[in-house]
């Protein structure tokens, strides 16, 4: 476990990459994300950082006090559903038009729901969506700013998507997107592994960059406000008694900007000469971690809420048998399907 004055200590050093770091934040308007932002902009020198969610009054409420922690940085609200692929392309776009370079990106929109499939227009699932093929989707869009943000002092450049690595279970490689055979369940089995195996295509692909797909472990945020009524009572009745084994806001903001940015995490092939293209150092007390395909360094880790790697046998004999390369190939082939079906409907519309 790395200790917490570690943690503190290594965030602290962020201030030492200059002023003007970018970051994007997607479900930075509650929970996880939002403590984990907020970490970054007390830590950092004049940051700019794009918040994405649907909450309107929520950012106004995270953009007001993240003001209180560092007034020289710049917190900007993008309003957007990323259930929808087309709502991410757009996001992606307008920040393309503002900035050149992305430092970091931190990926936690989600929900907790206990309904069915629910597909969008795009024929995906709306949680499949958020939990997976969204982040998927905002990682490779931004590649070009990520690899400018290797490129350009201060060589920073990470990527964060918060799940759960190390529950690896049994999925259908021959229905990754869940058409015939969708459950909770099933959706977090998917959903988790191909978060998993695409730091690993994504680090060998961007070696300038740190892919980490990590758990956050048992947090109090707003996760469960989606939940019918007679689930959400007992778990509030619960929530007290569980609070000893819950990681605090404060503590998982650290931890979680720890993971997303420390040395200890290096991307596959970093800038060299530039002190901080690995990350922030590495603790004296403390060595580079193997990434998930058991190399150390090669730059997709899988990490647990306390800094330790993560993952399982499963998650291994996936690997073994070639599951990165068809869930790679199965996302890009998303893409494409779901461009040409909106770029279909553009083309309907102005025609
Ligand atoms: N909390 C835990 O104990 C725990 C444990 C393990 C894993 N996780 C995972 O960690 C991630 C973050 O969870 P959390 O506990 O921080 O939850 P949270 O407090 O509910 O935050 C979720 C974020 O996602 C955003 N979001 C939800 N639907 C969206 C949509 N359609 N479009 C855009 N943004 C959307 C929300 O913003 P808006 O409402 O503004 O849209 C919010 O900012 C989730 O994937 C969760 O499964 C959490």
């Amino acid at each position: 476990m790395v200790a917490l004055d570690i943690v503190h200590a290594s965030n602290a050093q962020l201030r030492e990459l200059g002023p003007g770091l970018v970051a994007l934040f997607v479900g930075g308007t509650s929970g996880i994300g939002e403590f984990t932002l907020k970490a970054f902009v007390q830590n950092t020198i004049s940051p700019r950082v794009y918040l994405v969610g649907r909450s309107a009054s929520a950012a106004e409420r995270i953009i007001k006090e993240c003001e209180g922690l560092n007034k020289d940085g710049k917190v900007e609200f993008l309003q957007a559903d990323v259930t929808e692929l087309a709502e991410v392309d757009r996001v992606c776009k307008e920040i393309g038009t503002r900035e050149k370079t992305l430092n970091l990106l931190v990926q936690t929109q989600g929900n907790f729901t206990f309904a069915g499939r629910q597909e969008n227009d795009e024929g995906l699932d709306r949680k499949m969506t958020l939990n997976y093929y969204s982040r998927m989707c905002f990682i490779h869009n931004l590649r070009p700013l990520l690899r400018n943000g290797a490129a350009s002092p201060p060589h920073f450049s990470r990527t964060l998507s918060v799940l759960s690595p190390g529950s690896e279970r049994r999925v259908d490689l021959d229905d990754l997107e869940l058409k015939n055979s969708y459950s909770g369940m099933k959706c977090a089995n998917h959903t988790v592994l191909m978060n998993d195996l695409m730091t690993g295509e994504f680090a060998s692909r961007e070696p300038g960059t740190t892919f980490v797909h990590s758990f956050p472990a048992g947090v109090n945020t707003g996760l469960a406000r989606g939940l019918p009524i007679w689930a959400r009572v007992p778990l509030k009745v619960l929530t007290p008694l569980l609070s000893p084994f819950l990681v605090s806001a404060d503590e998982t903001g650290a931890r979680q900007l720890f993971i997303a940015t420390s040395g200890i995490y290096p991307p596959a092939k970093p800038v060299e000469g530039s002190p901080f293209a690995t990350g922030t150092p590495v603790p004296k007390t403390l060595n580079v971690m193997k990434g998930g395909d058991g190399q150390t360094g090669s730059g997709g880790y899988l990490v647990n809420w306390n800094g330790e790697i993560t993952g399982n046998k499963i998650l291994d004999e996936y690997r073994e048998k070639g599951a990165s390369k068809t869930v790679w190939e199965h996302t890009m082939g998303i893409f494409d399907r779901v461009d040409k079906a909106n770029q279909g409907k553009v083309d309907a519309g102005s025609s």
